[in-house]
């Protein structure tokens, strides 16, 4: 009875245990006592769970059934049991889950006519079977499916990472998976960056910022909110655009810096500017553009020629800028079709997808477009309440939620007064080309 009762007593100081220890330290919590017990539940339910989610198939199985026999003459009806054919439910072979940071992950081998995309249709019923915040599904190979569960948003506090050291290359926040999101230039040359007001564009372009501020880079801006956002970077700036013609200028020398580039690759037998030896090689250089709708707005008739020559030359540059290290990063709140044809033309130049919370579906479309339509139903799922948030489209050809650091005016503010002198000037980079130049 005392042992009864001394256990008792025991049960409120374990539960406190291991609410503290949940509380203090997740990670060893999760490995050593959540994730165990979880794997274990979602094996033995996998069944009830697939049969739930409809990703059971009906086979023809050799079964040892009872069959209902004559009634004898004594009135007991006799049973007999035989082998039948029956349609029998088959749930797909599932591998013990295996965990992740955020929760685990388990490969799934399908059923034949099933493909990855029933999967991705349940993910959510699984989430909710489960009882999880989210489920992925990805297909490292034909016939295998990953379902990779996160328990709780990994998203609601994102720690800062290092920025990574390789140039054009920088790390602006951390994927759903726990990994780095990187934004990296030489991989994925010229990027959308959308999103409704206050979902964190800006932010966004303050991480990449910090980043490339003590890389030996260009960083140019063409700001067309009257250059309230880019200003104060002037000093990490070689040049800024903050009214349309100013931008066009800029295109300008960014295409006449190209064709200089290009003749340069070509004397050298070069297929871009990575090829040329380093002593001749031209310093590679980021545009980035705060409200990329505003280039192409018309107030009136009298602006249509200029709008036509800058998106001309905006595209000239998504087009051949890469090989000639010129990389694009445009933010907007609204990158669609109805700005004009130069936009839908652009946006097929740009192949990095960024998308933060957005107001209307077409808005998602637009941005992500021929990704998976789970991607488009995530963005507009993003809640206002965690600006920085978004979906991308990854290197790997997957998309991912995200969510990019916090990074304060004060501090891309502090990181372009401390890397000033690496700026180089636009003088000096357009010195030798024929036309006059933007200072
Ligand atoms: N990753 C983040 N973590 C925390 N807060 C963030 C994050 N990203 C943005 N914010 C905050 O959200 C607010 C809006 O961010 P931001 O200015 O980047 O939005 P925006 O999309 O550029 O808006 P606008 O279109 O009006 O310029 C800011 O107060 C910013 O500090
Ligand atoms: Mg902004």
């Amino acid at each position: 009875m005392s042992d009864l009762l001394a256990w008792l007593a025991a049960l409120p100081l374990l539960g406190t245990g291991l609410w503290a220890w949940r509380r203090w330290h997740y990670p060893s919590f999760w490995l050593l006592a959540g994730y165990p017990v979880t794997a274990l539940s979602v094996r033995a339910s996998w069944r009830r769970v697939a049969l739930g989610c409809g990703l059971t198939k009906k086979r023809q199985r050799w079964w040892f059934t009872t069959v209902p026999g004559a009634i004898a003459s004594t009135g007991i009806v006799r049973v007999r049991r035989r082998f039948q054919r029956v349609a029998v439910d088959t749930k797909p072979f599932m591998w013990l889950p295996l965990p992740t940071r955020h929760g685990w992950h388990v490969t799934v081998w399908t059923l034949e006519g099933q493909t990855p995309s029933d999967y991705a249709d349940a993910a959510e019923r699984l989430a909710h079977s489960w009882g999880v915040h989210a489920v992925r599904v990805s297909s490292p190979r034909p016939g295998r499916v990953v379902l990779t569960a996160t328990m709780r948003d990994p998203l609601i506090t994102v720690d800062r990472l290092p920025s990574s050291p390789d140039l054009l290359k920088v790390t602006v926040g951390r994927l759903e998976t726990g990994h780095p999101w990187i934004i990296d230039f030489r991989t994925v040359p010229h990027w959308l960056n959308a999103g409704a007001t206050q979902s964190g564009k800006s932010n966004l372009a303050n991480a990449l910022l910090v980043g490339l501020a003590p890389q030996p880079v260009a960083l140019v801006g063409i700001d067309l909110k009257g250059g309230v956002e880019l200003t104060p970077y002037a000093p990490r700036l070689s040049a800024l655009a903050t009214c349309r013609s100013e931008a066009g200028r800029l295109l300008d020398d960014l295409v006449a810096l190209m064709t200089d580039r290009m003749g340069l690759c070509r004397q050298a037998s070069a297929r871009d500017i990575w090829q040329l030896p380093p002593a001749i090689r031209p310093v590679p250089i980021v545009l980035l553009v705060d409200e990329l709708a505003e280039l192409y707005l018309m107030a009136d008739k009298s602006e249509k020629d200029q709008i036509a020559r800058t998106s001309t030359a905006l595209l000239r540059v998504a087009q051949l800028g890469r090989a000639f290290g010129i990389y694009l990063f445009c933010c907007g709140q609204r990158i669609g079709s109805d700005l004009g044809p130069g936009v839908t033309a652009l946006r097929a130049q740009c192949s990095g997808r960024i998308c933060h919370r957005v107001n209307d579906p077409e808005t998602a479309t637009m941005t992500l477009g021929d990704l998976d339509p789970a991607a488009l139903a995530s963005a507009r799922a993003i809640p206002a309440e965690t600006p920085g948030v978004a979906i991308v489209a990854g290197q790997d050809g997957q998309w991912y939620r995200a969510r990019s650091f916090h990074i304060s005016e004060q501090v891309a503010e502090h990181a372009a007064h401390t890397y000033a002198h690496l700026t180089p000037s636009w003088e000096e980079i357009t010195a030798h080309l024929p036309e006059p130049v933007t200072a």
